[in-house]
C-alpha cells in the first residue's frame, strides 16, 4: 500500500511529483523518495519518516528535471529507513514499487551471481536490477526490459520505472495493485491512485491486471504484459473531488478499509501457502519442531479488537495445533502473577505494534523466559522489534480508526500461524494440512461475496434508517463466533455511540435477558454451524420477550425471515473455521451504517486513538 507518482513532460517535475505524493500520503508515510532524471544522469533524494522530511532535503538541493518518479512507503520488506525508501536504483534505472514480490529472496541470489550489488532489504531493488539487467545484456529498449523482468516476478504489484539512458520514456506496469495514466497537454502522468492527479488532469486511463504503460510526454501506448502486444484503451473522465478520490470514492476511510478487505486478506496470505509441499511458509517465526515440542501453552496477548482476533485465534490453536492457549487483556496480564515461563510462547497481536499494554505485557513475559511471536500490520514497530519474529499481516496502513482490515487480517494470519503449528506438532496430515490451506485460499473470494453488490437494495441501511436511534443493543454468538459478538457490539459503540453488549449467547439466561424489551434489538449470529440449534432457542428466548432480532443467518435457512424483523445471510458453504472470518463483516456494516445514518465522525470517533502509547 505505498503511494507512487510518475511525471513525464516539459515542467521541472519535483514539485508535481511531491504534490502528488502529499495526497498520497494516507498510503505509507515510514519513508518517501524521488528520483529524476537531469542531464542525462539520475539523480535521487530519500527520507525515512514523513514526506517533509523528504521535502527539508529537496528545499537544500532541489532537482530540476523533467521526468522523474516518486513514492511514499508502508514498508512490507524492510524497516523503514532511508536505504529502504524507493525509488531503487541499478546503474541509470529507478523503481518505484507498490506491492509484494514473492520470489524476490531467489531473484537477488541470481542477480548477485551475475556481479549486482544490493544496497537495501526490500523486495523491490530486485525489479531495478532484473531491468538494468535486460537493459545491459539484451540492449532492449526500456519498455521491452520492463517486460522481460515482469516476466521473472512473482507477487503482486504495480510499478513506475525511469531510465536516464532513455529519458524521453516512462514505463508503468500492473499486477493485481492499481495504477492509472493522467493524461495531459505535452506532458503526462502515472500513479498508484487518481487522488494524486487531480489537480493536473481528471483524463485517466486505468490499466487492468497484466497492462504495461509505455509514456512519452506526447502519447500513451499500452500493451499486454503477456504478449507485449498493443492494447486499445479508453481515457476515462474522473468527476471526484480529491478527498473523495483518497477515500477511493467511498464517503469514509472505514467504508474503503472494509472494502479492501479481499485485497488486504489476499496480501497477508501471499507467499505463505506452498500447497504443493503442504506446508506454511513462515521463515520470519523462528521456532521450529523441537521449540514446539518443549512449549506447554501459549498465551496471546492484546488490546481492543486486536484481542478479539486473539479469542478467535484460541479455537484456531486449539484444534489444529493442539496447545493450551490463555487469551489475555494486555493492561490485565501485564500486572498478574500469570506462570509464564520457557514452555510458553507469547503472540502478541497489535495493528499500529506500539499499543503501550501490549508492550509492556510482552516484556514482561519476556523477562520470565517466554518465546515472543508478534502479529503486526506496521513494519518496525516497537512489538516487532521485541519479538523473536513477527507475522507482519499485510494490510496496508489503516486510517479509520475503528479496525476492520487489521482485524481480518489478524484472524488469517493466527489461522496461518496455527496450522504451521500443528504442523511443526505432527497433529496435521498433508491432507489435512492442505485441506486447511485451500479454504484459507479462497477466503478472499468468499469475504469478497460478503460484502454489499452494487446496485442491489442495502439492507444495513434499512436496519440504520430503523434503529439508528436506539440506546442499547445486544449481540449473541456462540463458539469461534462468540469473539465476533464481542467485536460486533465493540464496532458499534465506538464509531455510532449506541452501547452495546456482546454476549456468549448461553449467558443470556444467567443476567443479560433482563435487559430485553421491544426498544433493545439483539443482533444473534446464528449461521448453520454446530451451534446452530442452541444459538435458535437463545434467539427465542429474545423474542419471547419481545426483543427485536436482527438475525446473521445462512442461505438456506428457511425459518430466519419468519423470526427476525432483519436477516442479513452469509455467503454460501463457508467452512466452519473462516466463519469469524466472513461474519466480521456484517459486524463491521452494520456499525458503519448505524453511525453513518446517524452522522457520527466514522473516521475520528470522539474519544478514541488509533494507536494507544500511554497506559
Ligand atoms: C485502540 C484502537 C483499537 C485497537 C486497539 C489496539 O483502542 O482504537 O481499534 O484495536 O487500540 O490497538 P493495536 O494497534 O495494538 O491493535
Amino acid at each position: 500500500m505505498c503511494g507512487i507518482v510518475g511525471y513525464i513532460g516539459s515542467e521541472p517535475c519535483m514539485d508535481i511529483i511531491v504534490e502528488g505524493l502529499r495526497r498520497l500520503e494516507y498510503r505509507g508515510y515510514d519513508s518517501a523518495g524521488i528520483a529524476v532524471v537531469e542531464g542525462g544522469a539520475l539523480r535521487s533524494a530519500r527520507s525515512e519518516g514523513k514526506l517533509d522530511n523528504l521535502v527539508k532535503k529537496l528545499r537544500k538541493e532541489p532537482l530540476t528535471g523533467q521526468v522523474g518518479v516518486g513514492h511514499t512507503r508502508w514498508a512490507t520488506h524492510g524497516r523503514p529507513s532511508e536505504d529502504n525508501a524507493h525509488p531503487h536504483r541499478s546503474g541509470t534505472v529507478a523503481v518505484v514499487h507498490n506491492g509484494i514480490i514473492e520470489n524476490h529472496v531467489a531473484l537477488k541470489r541470481e542477480l548477485e551471481a551475475l556481479g549486482h550489488t544490493f544496497t537495501s532489504q526490500t523486495d523491490t531493488e530486485v525489479i531495478a536490477h532484473l531491468i538494468a539487467h535486460e537493459r545491459k545484456t539484451r540492449n532492449a529498449p526500456l519498455p521491452e526490459a520492463v517486460f522481460a523482468a515482469m516476466k521473472r516476478l512473482v507477487g503482486a504489484y504495480a510499478i513506475v520505472v525511469v531510465d536516464a539512458s532513455e529519458p524521453g520514456t516512462i514505463v508503468g506496469a500492473r499486477l493485481a495493485s492499481p495504477l492509472v495514466v493522467g493524461l495531459g497537454q505535452h506532458e503526462n502522468f502515472l500513479a498508484s491512485d487518481v487522488a494524486a492527479l487531480l489537480s493536473h488532469t481528471r483524463d485517466m486511463i486505468f490499466l487492468d491486471e497484466g497492462q504495461i504503460a509505455v509514456v512519452t510526454a506526447a502519447r500513451v501506448e499500452l500493451r499486454d504484459a503477456e504478449t507485449f502486444a498493443p492494447i486499445p484503451y479508453r481515457a476515462t473522465h474522473v468527476t471526484w473531488t480529491p478527498a473523495m478520490a483518497e477515500k477511493g470514492g467511498f464517503k469514509h476511510f472505514m467504508a474503503k478499509e472494509i472494502h479492501e478487505q479481499p485485497r488486504a486478506i489476499a496480501d497477508t496470505l501471499r507467499g505463505r501457502v506452498d500447497l504443493e509441499n503442504a506446508a506454511v511458509v513462515l521463515p520470519e517465526i523462528p521456532l521450529g519442531a523441537d521449540d514446539l515440542a518443549r512449549v506447554s501453552q501459549i498465551y496471546i496477548v492484546a488490546c481492543g479488537t486486536s484481542w478479539h482476533a486473539g479469542l478467535v485465534g484460541r479455537y484456531h490453536f486449539e484444534d489444529l495445533a493442539g496447545l493450551a492457549v490463555h487469551v489475555e487483556l494486555a493492561s490485565e496480564l501485564r500486572y498478574r502473577n500469570a506462570p509464564i515461563d520457557e514452555r510458553t510462547i507469547i503472540i502478541a497481536i497489535s495493528q499500529s505494534g506500539e499499543t503501550a499494554d501490549t508492550l509492556a505485557a510482552l516484556r514482561e513475559a519476556k523477562k520470565k523466559g517466554a518465546r515472543i511471536i508478534s502479529i503486526c500490520n506496521v513494519i518496525g514497530a516497537s512489538i516487532p522489534r521485541e519479538s523473536e519474529g513477527t507475522l507482519y499481516t499485510h494490510a496496508g496502513p489503516e486510517i479509520g480508526v475503528a479496525s476492520t482490515k487489521a482485524f481480518t487480517t489478524q484472524l488469517v494470519a493466527l489461522h496461518l500461524l496455527a496450522i504451521h503449528f500443528g504442523r511443526l506438532r505432527g497433529r496435521l496430515t498433508d491432507a489435512a494440512l492442505r485441506a486447511e490451506l485451500a479454504a484459507l485460499l479462497h477466503a478472499p473470494a468468499l469475504v469478497e461475496s460478503a460484502l454489499p453488490r452494487e446496485g442491489e437494495p442495502n439492507p444495513y441501511e434499512a436496519i440504520a434508517r430503523r434503529w439508528h436511534e436506539a440506546h442499547s443493543m445486544l449481540f449473541l454468538g456462540r463458539g469461534n463466533l462468540f469473539p465476533l459478538a464481542l467485536e460486533g457490539a465493540l464496532k458499534l459503540k465506538e464509531i455510532s455511540y449506541i452501547h452495546a453488549e456482546g454476549q456468549a449467547a448461553g449467558e443470556m439466561k444467567h443476567g443479560p435477558i433482563a435487559l430485553i424489551d421491544e426498544r433493545v434489538p439483539t443482533v444473534v449470529i446464528n449461521p448453520l454451524d454446530q451451534h446452530f440449534a442452541k444459538v435458535r432457542s437463545n434467539l427465542s428466548e429474545v423474542r419471547a420477550r419481545s426483543g427485536p432480532v436482527i438475525l446473521i443467518a445462512s442461505q438456506g435457512d428457511d425459518e430466519a425471515a419468519s423470526l427476525a424483523e432483519h436477516v442479513l445471510y452469509l455467503p454460501d458453504a463457508i467452512p466452519p473455521r473462516l466463519m469469524p472470518l466472513v461474519v466480521a463483516l456484517p459486524m463491521q456494516l452494520l456499525a458503519y451504517h448505524m453511525a453513518d445514518f446517524k452522522g457520527t465522525d466514522v473516521d475520528q470517533p470522539r474519544n478514541l486513538a488509533k494507536s494507544v502509547t500511554v497506559e
